[in-house]
């Protein structure tokens, strides 16, 4: 493996080695029969092969239920901010949404042109430093479904159980499906952009539960309904081919490394090394409240700006990638998905100290 640097990027993220060394082999040759991976007709039998084994690693990894369709959808995330209400709302109907960040308060917006949006819960004031105490908003009972991000990238913060309401759950998962096991038969639908945990950028995983399909009113354009893709198999028209492909090496990477299981208890362990640096040296301070630290994005302040930036300048001069935080909130961020290394983060934990250290 030639030398490479730890890429701390929230997503498009680091990839697993050895997919990135399958993928570069298949995109020259594909098995070996003299063509390349994305020169393959999505129609091919080879390449349906590969979308039926990346649908069948998704099911397995996360025990997805028999009831449930896996779409791969283009768009990313962000097209699901519109998908899930143009498909489940309609004239008159309401749904609830918990505004926990970013890409809560996007997809409110988006939300609100389809249907009656009920906030129930913003910790914007607290420049969205948590995620609700448990059930502390009320949900109307006219809910058509309870909207939520269960990892908030930018703020780190992540639901570390997930609302326990009667209304159909919808979940943008994007930054931290397969990190963790859940029930999905909690959720009516499940969506989450690749580039993260799955793979490259370009593909957006859908799970639905089927009896939701048919909710789609009349006026909804063809390629924006979920049952379109669900009828074809995700094969209406041409999907983003390379990016399927990568999922399902990722997928086999997640399944032979262990499965959600082993992942978990990795992540625990790689994000309690940083949140450890944090709260044992009190040069550094966690954005998120305690409750609501996130696994996956730790987003972190030093003293003063001058300080964060020269923190981010010699992280990345020793090959640590990617700490600078997000615009809207500046500091720092570490982001550790799956595929991030465990010596990734022992080495983020010993710059912290040395740097505390030397600037404390
Ligand atoms: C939680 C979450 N939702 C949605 C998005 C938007 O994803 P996309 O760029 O695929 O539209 C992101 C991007 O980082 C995200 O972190």
């Amino acid at each position: 493996m030639p030398e490479r640097i730890y890429n701390f990027s929230p997503g498009p993220s680091t990839l697993p080695y050895p997919v990135l060394q399958q993928a570069a082999k298949d995109i020259l040759n594909f098995n070996d029969k003299g063509i390349g991976l994305i020169e393959l007709s999505h129609r091919s039998k080879e390449f349906m092969a590969v979308t039926d084994e990346a649908e069948a690693l998704i099911r397995e990894n996360l025990e997805v239920p028999d009831n449930y369709k896996v779409l791969f959808l283009q768009g990313g995330a962000s097209s699901q901010f519109f998908m899930v209400p143009m498909n489940l709302l309609g004239k008159g109907k309401k749904a609830t949404y918990l505004n926990t960040g970013t890409w809560s308060n996007k997809a409110i917006k988006e939300a609100k042109l389809f249907g009656d949006i009920d906030v129930a819960f913003s910790s914007e004031e607290a420049k969205f430093n948590r995620v609700p105490r448990g059930e502390e908003y009320t949900l109307d009972p006219a809910s058509e479904y309870l909207y939520f991000v269960s990892n908030n990238t930018i703020y780190g913060t992540q639901f570390q159980s997930f609302p326990q309401v009667e209304a159909i759950l919808v979940s943008d998962m994007s930054s931290d499906i397969f990190s963790r096991r859940i029930d999905v038969s909690r959720f009516g639908v499940i969506f989450a952009g690749a580039q993260k945990n799955m793979g490259p950028a370009g593909v957006t995983v859908v799970i639905i539960r089927e009896d939701l399909l048919d909710r789609v009113p009349e006026n909804v354009p063809t390629m924006l309904r979920y049952k379109t893709h669900a009828d074809k198999g995700s094969m209406f028209n041409t999907p983003p081919c390379f990016a399927i492909y990568c999922v399902g090496l990722v997928m086999k990477w997640l399944k032979v490394t262990g499965g959600i299981d082993t992942m978990e208890k990795l992540n625990n362990q790689k994000a309690a090394m940083i949140y450890d640096a944090i709260d044992s040296t009190g040069f550094y301070s966690g954005h998120a409240e305690l409750e609501s630290r996130s696994k996956m994005n730790i987003s972190f302040n030093l003293p003063t700006p001058e300080l964060e930036a020269k923190f981010i300048a010699e992280a990345t001069d020793i090959g640590l990638d990617g700490l600078k935080g997000h615009r809207s909130i500046g500091g720092c961020r570490a982001s550790i998905y799956n595929a991030f290394p465990s010596e990734g983060v022992e080495a983020l934990v010993q710059f912290m100290e040395h740097f505390a250290r030397a600037n404390g």
